[in-house]
Formats: C-alpha cells, sequence, structure tokens
C-alpha cells in the first residue's frame, strides 16, 4: 500500500498528501517520500499466513490495539518500535514501545464515536503493518 514516508522518524502520512511538518518529529515537507509499498498488507486478507497474523495489529470496540493476532516478538533484534494511529487518516497519537518490558500494545481513550481508526505497527525487520476498522 502507498504512503509517504517520513525520513527521520518512519511516520507514514495516509492520506495521499505530505504535511508541511510531520506530526511526530517536526521535519519538513521535503522528508517525506513517497514508496508504493510503505505499508504491508496480507496476499489473502482472508487466509492470513503466521507472518501476517503476527504483524497485524488487531484493534478491539474499545480502541485496544495489539499486534498482533499472534503476538510479535519484543526481543532486543526483532521488535514492534511504535504504533501510530489515525482517525480518518489524519495522525493522532503514536505510541512508543521497548523491547525489554512490553509487549507490542497500546490503549486510547478516542473522542470520536464514528469515522475510520488505523493503527500502524513498525516492525524493525519486516516493515510497517496496517489494520483500520470502523468507529
Ligand atoms: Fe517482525
Amino acid at each position: 500500500m502507498k504512503g509517504l514516508v517520513c525520513k527521520i522518524c518512519k511516520y507514514i502520512a495516509i492520506n495521499g498528501t505530505a504535511p508541511d511538518k510531520c506530526p511526530v518529529c517536526g521535519a519538513p515537507k521535503t522528508a517525506f517520500e513517497e514508496k508504493d509499498d510503505a505499508i504491508k498488507t496480507p496476499a489473502d486478507a482472508g487466509n492470513l499466513t503466521d507472518l501476517e497474523k503476527k504483524h497485524i495489529p488487531v484493534i478491539t470496540e474499545d480502541a485496544h490495539i495489539k499486534v498482533g493476532e499472534i503476538q510479535h516478538p519484543m526481543l532486543p533484534e526483532h521488535y514492534i518500535n511504535h504504533i501510530d494511529v489515525y482517525i480518518d487518516k489524519e495522525f493522532v497519537s503514536r505510541i512508543m514501545l521497548t523491547p525489554e518490558k512490553l509487549n507490542p500494545a497500546a490503549a486510547l481513550h478516542i473522542k470520536a464515536e464514528v469515522g475510520k481508526l488505523a493503527a500502524i505497527a513498525l516492525c524493525n525487520i519486516h516493515g510497517a503493518w496496517i489494520k483500520e476498522i470502523n468507529l
């Protein structure tokens, strides 16, 4: 899936345009580059591989996010670095993670009652993976 990736912090704009300023690290528009494969998506959404099950975020109705259906490892050499959250394709939060004492998960108390909630998990080895649900 296509996205505009910030070279500094790996934030991915998913609304089709690079922001004037990166909402995560403040880098200028020029730090963004468009990539066709910025976000990985499953080959067959109805029949996920184990690798896909480990990376695609799972979002519950009350906006608890975990990575993933099979828990992703959190080892110094292989971990989920962060989870970025969007409402209607606009950035709302980044949850930074560290491998030593955390499992890859986050919870948010979202004001919006309608719209599309998306979470992107970034694995240090396997890249960025997205899940979108309707609120
Ligand atoms: Fe991974």
